[in-house]
C-alpha cells in the first residue's frame, strides 16, 4: 500500500511540512544502513484515540541507538511528547508512527562520527498488514535470521531489514504471505517483521530472545495477557518440525496485531481455523487496544484527536 502523506513530519523537535522532510544521497543512512526506527500504532478508542505502548517503543529506539553508540538529543519523555505533538498536529488517528533516528550528511568513511544523528517521526493511516480474514499462509525461509554477534538483533536497525527483505521476498515469491526464519542453529526464531508463537496441549511457546529474535512489544503483550488469563507460556528453543505438529500457529506485531497462521510449508496447523486460544489473546489484545477493556497494565497514551473509524474489536 503506497504511503498516505500527511501534513506535517517532526524532525529533531520540529514539525515541518511533509514534502521538506528529505535528506541528501550522499548521508551515512543511505550507503551504510545506519539507522534505527520504531513501528507503533495509536487505536481508536470510543472517546478519542490513544498509542499503544507508546514509551516501551521510545525505550526500544533508545536502546537500539545505544547498541549503536548513536547519541539521541532527546530524552524518552521528550520523544513521547513529539508523537503525541505530532498525531495531534495531522488529526490523523487512527494511525500508525514510523520514529527514525539516522546517521545524516558529513562524511563517507564507514566510521559514523562526522554524520550527524537526525531524528523524525511520521504519522499515516495504515491498516491490515497481512491480507485476508482467514490465517496466512506462510513457510520456512532458506534464510536463516542474524547470526549472533554479527547484526544485533535487539536493534531495530534498519540495516537488520536486508535480511527480512530477502525472507518476505521469497515468501511471495513462492506464493506465500510471509517467511519464518530458522536462527544460524536451525531453531525457529522470527518472521520477517513479526515474532511468532505456537500453542500445543494448551501451552503457549514461544522463542527466547537468544535465538535472534526481536523483543517485540505486541510479544510482550501477548505474553502478559495469556499469563493474565492463567495461560502457561514458556519462552524455550522450539525446534522446525514442532511448528508442523502445534495445535495453534501464531504471529505478533505492530504492523501484523495477533495475526493466526493457517498453513506452514503448505501443512495445515491443525484443521487450518484460527486456534481458541489465538482468538482469546487476539480478542483480549483489541479490546484493551480500541479501550473496550479497561487498561489495567497501563498500555494506553491518550492523544487529543477523534478517530475516523468506528471502534471493533
Ligand atoms: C523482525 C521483527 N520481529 C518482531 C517484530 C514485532 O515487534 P513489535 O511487536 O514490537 O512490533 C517486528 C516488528 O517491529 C520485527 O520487525
Amino acid at each position: 500500500m503506497p504511503i498516505q502523506s500527511t501534513s506535517k513530519i517532526w524532525h529533531n523537535g520540529q514539525l515541518i511540512p511533509w514534502e521538506q522532510a528529505t535528506i541528501h544521497v550522499m548521508s551515512h543512512v543511505v550507503h551504510y544502513g545506519s539507522s534505527v526506527f520504531e513501528g507503533i500504532r495509536c487505536y481508536a478508542q470510543p472517546q478519542g484515540s490513544a498509542v499503544f505502548r507508546l514509551p516501551e517503543h521510545m525505550q526500544r529506539l533508545l536502546d537500539s541507538a545505544r547498541i549503536y553508540r548513536m547519541n539521541l538529543p532527546f530524552t524518552l519523555e521528550e520523544l513521547c511528547a513529539g508523537v503525541v505533538e505530532l498525531i495531534e498536529a495531522n488529526g490523523i488517528a487512527p494511525c500508525y508512527i514510523r520514529p527514525i533516528a539516522l546517521r545524516g550528511y558529513g562524511e563517507i568513511g564507514v566510521s559514523p562520527k562526522g554524520s550527524p544523528v537526525e531524528v523524525y517521526m511520521a504519522n499515516f493511516p495504515w491498516g491490515k498488514y497481512i491480507a485476508g480474514t482467514g490465517g496466512a499462509d506462510v513457510c520456512i525461509s532458506s534464510w536463516n535470521r542474524l547470526a549472533p554477534n554479527t547484526m544485533p538483533a535487539l536493534a531495530k536497525a534498519g540495516a537488520n531489514y536486508m535480511n527480512s527483505q530477502l525472507i518476505r521476498m521469497e515468501a511471495e515469491a513462492n506464493g506465500y504471505q510471509e517467511g519464518i526464519a530458522l536462527d544460524v542453529g536451525g531453531l525457529v526464531s522470527e518472521g520477517s517483521g513479526e515474532n511468532v508463537f505456537l500453542v500445543r496441549n494448551g501451552v503457549i511457546y514461544t522463542p527466547p530472545l537468544a535465538n535472534s529474535a526481536l523483543s517485540g512489544i505486541t510479544r510482550d503483550s501477548v505474553l502478559t495477557i495469556a499469563r493474565h488469563l492463567g495461560f502457561t507460556v514458556t519462552e524455550q528453543p522450539i525446534p522446525r518440525e514442532m511448528l508442523y505438529i502445534a495445535d495453534e500457529v501464531f504471529f505478533t506485531g505492530t504492523a501484523a496485531e495477533v495475526q493466526p497462521i493457517r498453513s506452514i510449508d503448505k501443512i495445515l496447523v491443525a484443521d487450518g481455523k484460527p486456534g481458541e486460544i489465538t482468538r482469546k489473546l487476539g480478542e483480549e489484545f483489541f479490546a484493551i487496544a480500541n479501550g473496550l477493556k479497561p487498561d489495567r497494565f497501563g498500555w494506553l497514551t491518550p492523544v487529543n484527536v477523534a478517530a475516523t473509524e468506528p471502534v471493533t474489536a
